[in-house]
């Protein structure tokens, strides 16, 4: 069941700091990182923050939402994927370049920091930061022009790149539940963001 709440404030723990939350560039949230709460308002642009949450029981279901949601891109965004090692990440970014129409292997980006896919419907950048020692490697890496243009640009361990890394649209969070299967959180966090939720709410799995 994929769950929509529309409020103005949440509130949800984090393993750490967000690019995505700060404040200077967001101008709508505000972290909290010392209680490692981040307390997140409504979109400047919008009446109301629309939020999903979905449950993954298994890969395949992972799979399957990865697929749904490369039907409700559009031709330019940047995702920030955030949760613990082992959450899910990847296998989400799969089963979106499956649903894409990649066929190719898709493989974790852990040690070349970067995987284009360009074969498929839409360019994409597959992004892990997880290596990084300092954020600075991220302009050592001359990485800001993936930024630039259209395609998508799904990043792992985004909090690594801060506070280099340009903003993200959508920001998903993968977190373990206690059966073994995840929780998949979606927040929109600009106008293209927003309606690729709306796109992906009203979507259903094949
Ligand atoms: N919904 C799910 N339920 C149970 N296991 C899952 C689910 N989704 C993915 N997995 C499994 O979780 C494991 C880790 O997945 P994955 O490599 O995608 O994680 P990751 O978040 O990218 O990790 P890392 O931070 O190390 O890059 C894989 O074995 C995958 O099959
Ligand atoms: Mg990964």
């Amino acid at each position: 069941m994929f769950q929509v709440k529309i409020r103005n404030t949440r509130f949800f723990e984090t393993q750490g700091p967000c690019p995505t939350l700060d404040p200077s560039r967001q101008g709508c949230q505000i972290a909290l990182f010392s209680r490692r709460i981040i307390v997140s308002h409504a979109h400047p642009n919008h009446d109301s923050a629309l939020e999903g949450s979905l449950y993954l029981a298994d890969e395949n279901a992972t799979l399957a939402a990865g697929e749904r949601l490369a039907n409700a891109l559009p031709g330019r965004l940047t995702i920030f994927l955030c949760g613990d090692l082992g959450a899910g990440k990847t296998t989400l970014t799969r089963g979106l370049l499956r649903g894409l129409g990649f066929t190719g292997k898709v493989k974790s980006p852990t040690y070349t920091l970067v995987e284009p896919y360009k074969d498929s419907r839409i360019v994409v950048y597959h992004f892990d930061f997880y290596r990084f020692t300092h954020a600075e490697e991220f302009l050592e890496a001359g990485l800001e022009e993936y930024f630039e243009g259209d395609g998508i640009r799904i990043v792992e361990w985004p909090d690594r790149a801060h506070p280099y890394l340009p903003a993200a649209d959508l920001e998903i969070l993968l977190q373990v539940s206690a059966d073994g299967g995840r929780k998949l959180e979606l927040r929109p966090l600009s106008g293209e963001g927003h309606t690729c939720l709306e796109r992906f709410a009203t979507s259903r799995t094949h």
